[in-house]
């Protein structure tokens, strides 16, 4: 057959000559993944030898802090050096104004106190949101049926006072209020926390994948969405008046969640800000995969490095993912 286009002796680049050896394609490949580079969401109760299943995503577990510690024994043996926490309240302590969240005693608190002795080392990062603790399972304070911002502040900078006492590394907002940053760096300097930084959720979106997430802390909101907080998914330009806030605020790292449907919106942040960049491959994405490798529909093996390592080539410097585990049991098969 003859080609129109181009005398084969005239076709000087031929790309799949890179791609003509493992050696070759390994050499030439562009974007590498780390376990540097990853966190892995846990899950608290308060029953300290709980192993409680999330069915709604298979693989993850609830764990009391006694079968966690052992939990992030493997995860560190296995090169996992980061951690993200998230406790599961019973309804039973939960209020309007998320009380239990301040109490210093508890069990969230107190576990991490517990797991920041046994492992001075990693990189423990927590919530600061109120949705965990309240019994209207907002993020942020509700009052007459309102989700108010300003009022909201304090709760969140007590809180993220609270966790930094305990030994957080790190704090999380994930609870997307106007001016939290800028709210929780004042009041973490105020109590002498200045080398406690913030992992900011700078673009977190009205997500139809936390659906699982909320199963596993029974932190559904009562009422209503979370829209009037959390972004549209149909906005990009929007994330970068919001990077620009947290940045100006004093974020240390800005993240977008969840990460696959966002990859666009993880590339513009990346572009235009010189913080480091967190994606949250959130539960939902997980459920997914795994749903459609429990009914052999998919390569899971394949499957699962091929989306983290997506999510890095968008631009995400540090990916948090429930895949973190399995990710590097296949790493240190290989
Ligand atoms: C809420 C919070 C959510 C997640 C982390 N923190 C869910 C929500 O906004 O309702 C979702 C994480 C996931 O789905 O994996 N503060």
């Amino acid at each position: 057959m003859n080609c129109s286009c181009m005398k084969i002796s005239e076709m000087r680049q031929r790309p799949r000559r890179n791609r003509k050896s493992a050696s070759i394609r390994a050499m030439v490949q562009e974007t590498r993944l780390s376990l540097d580079q990853l966190i892995y969401p846990l899950f608290l109760v308060e029953e300290e030898n709980a192993i409680i299943p999330i069915v709604s995503m298979p693989g993850i577990n609830r764990w009391g802090i006694e079968t966690m510690l052992k939990e992030i024994t493997e995860c560190v043996d296995l090169g996992i050096t980061n951690f993200i926490l998230f406790p599961a309240v019973d309804d039973a302590k939960k209020d309007t104004y998320a009380s239990y969240s301040l109490d210093k005693d508890n069990f969230y608190l107190s576990a991490a106190r517990r797991i920041k002795a046994s492992f001075p080392e990693i990189t423990l990062i927590s919530d600061v949101a109120m949705d965990p603790y309240s019994s209207d399972g907002h993020d942020g304070l509700v009052i007459n049926g309102e989700i108010v911002n300003d009022e909201t502040l304090p709760i969140l900078c007590a809180m993220a006072v609270a966790q930094a006492e305990a030994g957080f590394d790190l704090v999380g907002p994930s609870d997307m209020m106007d001016g939290r940053v800028g709210a929780i760096r004042d009041a973490l300097d105020d109590a002498g926390y200045t080398q406690i930084g913030i992992m900011a959720y700078t673009a977190k979106y009205a997500s139809a994948f936390y659906g699982p997430f909320r199963d596993a802390l029974d932190s559904a909101p009562k009422l209503g969405d979370k829209k009037s907080y959390q972004m549209n998914p149909a906005n990009v330009r929007e994330s970068l008046i919001e990077a620009e806030l947290d940045e100006m605020e004093g974020a240390d790292f800005l993240m977008v969640k969840p990460a696959l449907c966002y990859l666009d919106v993880i590339h513009v942040l990346k572009s235009n800000s010189n913080l480091p960049i967190a994606a949250y491959n959130v539960s939902g994405e997980y459920a997914m995969l795994k749903a459609a490798a429990e009914r052999g529909w998919i390569d899971y093996k394949r499957a699962m490095p091929e989306m983290l390592l997506s999510i890095a080539r968008a631009g995400a410097d540090v990916i948090l993912t429930y895949f973190a585990k399995e990710y590097a049991q296949s790493i240190s098969e290989s």
